[in-house]
């Protein structure tokens, strides 16, 4: 059971890096435009091998940025080089419907051993068929699941259940997350890891309680310190 940041920002991996809370970083084109990555692959390329030599030996998930089927296997044995602690994204199917994508993460899986994680899917069944082609990681995009009316704990644990009974090795990883209570309530419906935006980490660990009793203490103890000194 773990958390991974869904996040290109070094600022914020160094952050929780720091905290030992988190096992791992996943990205995708989008977050790390969001996150000041452009300039084409130059750019994803030092960034993710900045990204991977800060969070090692733990995972970093680089998502691939073409659907066409030797291309992605080419950016997928590119990417593997840039650093061991690399997997390689690749979405479980095209715009369109295409289905060469399956193709390319069973070779790239059984054929040259690189792990890849199969993203936004928003089903159990489409993760149970990515996870019998052979992925590492199967990424089921909980938010997304919810935002179309459908409940995300319902498919991890129908997910969950089909790979256990039968023996598939892939883990299963949430993301897509809205809101703090998504991330316990995806690991206890069995989830193998959530991937949780920073600003959704900080609302799990930061609580106005705890600050108005830390603060109480703090109050207290300079009181005492006083009082010692009269
Ligand atoms: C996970 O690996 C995805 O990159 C991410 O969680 C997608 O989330 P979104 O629905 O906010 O785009």
């Amino acid at each position: 059971m773990a958390v991974f940041l869904d996040s290109g920002k070094i600022t914020e991996i160094e952050k929780y890096m720091k905290m030992g809370i988190i096992r791992g970083v996943t990205t995708n084109p989008t977050i790390l435009l969001k996150d000041g990555v452009i300039g084409g692959m130059k750019a994803i390329k030092e960034r993710s091998v900045e990204i991977a030599g800060k969070i090692s030996p733990y995972p970093l998930a680089v998502e691939v940025t073409t659907n066409e089927k030797q291309g992605m296997i080419d950016q997928a044995k590119e990417f593997s080089q840039w650093a061991d602690n690399i997997c390689v994204k690749i979405t479980i199917h095209g715009p369109n419907g295409e289905l060469d994508n399956l193709e390319a993460i069973h070779e790239l899986e059984t054929k040259h051993n690189i792990r890849i994680n199969v993203t936004a899917m928003m089903s159990a069944q489409q993760c149970l068929l990515a996870a019998l082609a052979g992925a590492t990681y199967v990424s089921l995009f909980g938010g997304r699941v919810n935002n179309m009316g459908y409940n995300s704990c319902d498919e991890i644990v129908k997910l969950r259940g089909a790979l256990d009974s039968f023996d598939l090795k892939s883990k299963i990883i949430i993301g897509s997350t809205r809101e703090v209570l998504n991330i316990i309530e995806w690991l206890n419906a069995g989830a193998h890891i959530v991937t949780v935006v920073p600003h959704l980490l900080e609302g799990m660990l930061i609580h106005p309680y705890t600050k108005e009793t830390v603060k109480m203490f703090l109050d207290d103890a300079e009181k005492a310190e006083k009082a010692l000194k009269i």
